[in-house]
C-alpha cells in the first residue's frame, strides 16, 4: 500500500479476518488470525470507544503481529438534528431540522408494528436518537493515538482530512465499495486500500448511502471494473476455500477478506444463537432490511418474514429500535429473533481454529 505501514501479503497470507461487529470480532479471534499471519480486524461497531480502547490494549499484550480495526462511517443525516421537539418524541426528531418526512412516517409506523410484539414479551423500545453516530469522532480519536496499523471503514468513505489525520499517524485507510463510483470517491478521498465487497457477502452490504439499492455484482464481477485503480484490492464476499482465493488474486485482488467462513471458528465470539442458525440446514439466504434499516444478508427466520417487507431504508434509527427484541432473542436462544448474518457460502463454514481456517483459504 503506498505510504503506509503494513503491506498484506507481507503478514505472511492474503487473508484479513473481515471484521464483524456484534459479537464474533473477539479478541481472541483478532490474535490467532495476527499469529496464523493473516491480518485480523478488530469492529469496533456498536462498542464504546472505552470497550475499544480495551480491546486495542488486550491484543497488543498477546500479540505483536500488525492488526486493524474497522469502523462505521456515519450518514451525514444521521448526525443532523439539533433538537427535539416536545410534540414529536415519538420519532425523536423535529419538523425544522428532522430528516425528510417520509423517513419519519415510516420510522413511526414501524415502530408501532414492533411495539405490538415487544409490549406482549414486556419490552420496551427506546425513542428513536437520530444523532447517533455511533461514537465516530471519540473513536477516531481512539485509533489515531493508538497508531493501529489499519483502520478500515464500511458505510461510506471518511473525509479527507480525516483521512490525512490518519496518514499522519502512519495509519493505512482502508474504504469498503460495492460500485465503481465509490471505489473512485475513495481513492479520491486517499484511501490505500479497498475492500470490493460483492453480494455474496455476508452482513451489511457496505454501500455509502443508505438508501441505495445494492447492486447484484460479486466480486469476480466488481474487481475488473476496478484494477485500473492505483491501490491494492481486498475482495470480499462467500471466499470459502484457497479456490476461491486464488481465483480472487487472478482477477486482481491483492488479497480477500473473509467473515462467513469464521463465523464458527473456536475463537469467534460468535453468540450460541447464531452459532445455532449457522448449523440449521431449514434456513436459507436472503438480504433484508428488516433488523438494522441498511441492507444485509443473512439466514431468513421468523423475525425477516413478520419485518422484511416493512422495515425502512433508515439506519441506524430501525437498528436501534429492533435491538432490545433481538437481545431478548438472543437471551432465550431463539433463533427465529436474532440477526442471523451469514455470506453465500455460509454452508461451508465449519467449528475449526481460525489457524486452519486461514490455511484452508490460503492458495
Ligand atoms: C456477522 C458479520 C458481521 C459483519 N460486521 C461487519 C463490520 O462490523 N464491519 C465491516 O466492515 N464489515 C462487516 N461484515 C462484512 C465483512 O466485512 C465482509 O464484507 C463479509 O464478511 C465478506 O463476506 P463473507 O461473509 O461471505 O465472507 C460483517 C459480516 C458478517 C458475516
Amino acid at each position: 500500500m503506498p505510504g503506509t505501514t503494513v503491506d498484506l501479503p507481507r503478514t505472511g497470507r492474503p487473508v484479513v479476518v473481515a471484521p464483524m461487529a456484534g459479537g464474533p470480532s473477539s479478541v481472541d479471534l483478532v490474535v490467532a488470525a495476527g499469529e496464523a499471519g493473516a491480518l485480523g480486524m478488530l469492529a469496533a461497531g456498536y462498542r464504546s470507544p472505552q470497550d475499544l480502547v480495551g480491546q486495542i490494549a488486550e491484543v497488543r499484550s498477546r500479540s505483536e503481529a500488525p492488526f486493524g480495526v474497522n469502523l462505521f462511517v456515519p450518514a451525514p443525516a444521521s448526525c443532523a438534528p439539533e433538537r427535539v421537539d416536545s410534540d414529536t418524541a415519538a420519532t425523536g426528531v423535529s419538523d425544522a431540522q428532522g430528516r425528510d418526512r417520509a423517513d419519519r412516517v415510516a420510522v413511526a409506523a414501524f415502530r408501532e408494528m414492533l411495539t405490538q410484539e415487544a409490549a406482549a414479551l414486556g419490552i420496551a423500545l427506546p425513542v428513536p436518537d437520530w444523532h447517533d453516530t455511533d461514537h465516530y469522532e471519540s473513536k477516531l480519536d481512539v485509533v489515531e493515538a493508538a497508531r493501529v496499523p489499519v483502520v478500515s471503514f464500511t458505510f461510506g468513505c471518511p473525509q479527507p482530512d480525516v483521512v490525512d489525520r490518519l496518514h499522519l499517524a502512519g495509519i493505512s485507510v482502508v474504504v469498503t465499495v460495492t460500485t465503481r463510483e465509490e471505489a473512485v470517491g475513495s481513492v479520491d478521498a486517499g484511501a490505500d486500500a479497498l475492500v470490493v465487497q460483492g453480494c455474496e457477502a455476508g452482513g451489511h452490504r457496505g454501500t455509502h448511502r443508505v438508501a441505495d439499492t445494492p447492486n447484484q455484482l460479486d466480486h469476480l464481477a466488481l474487481l475488473p471494473l476496478l484494477t485500473d485503480l492505483p491501490v491494492p484490492l481486498i475482495a470480499a464476499g462467500g471466499i470459502t476455500t484457497a479456490g476461491d482465493t486464488r481465483r480472487a488474486l487472478a482477477s486482481g485482488a491483492t488479497a480477500v477478506q473473509a467473515g462467513t467462513a469464521f463465523l464458527l471458528a473456536d475463537e469467534a465470539g460468535t453468540s450460541a444463537a447464531h452459532r445455532m442458525g449457522l448449523s440449521d440446514p431449514r434456513l436459507s439466504s436472503c438480504v433484508t432490511r428488516a433488523f438494522s434499516g441498511r441492507p444485509a444478508r443473512g439466514l431468513r427466520n421468523g423475525f425477516v418474514e413478520r419485518y422484511d417487507a416493512y422495515a425502512p431504508a433508515v439506519y441506524p434509527v430501525v437498528d436501534q429500535l429492533t435491538k432490545p427484541l433481538r437481545a431478548h432473542s438472543a437471551r432465550e436462544g431463539d433463533l427465529d429473533g436474532v440477526s442471523l448474518w451469514a455470506g453465500a457460502g455460509w454452508r461451508a463454514a465449519r467449528e475449526a481454529p481460525a489457524a486452519h481456517i486461514i490455511e484452508a483459504l490460503t492458495p
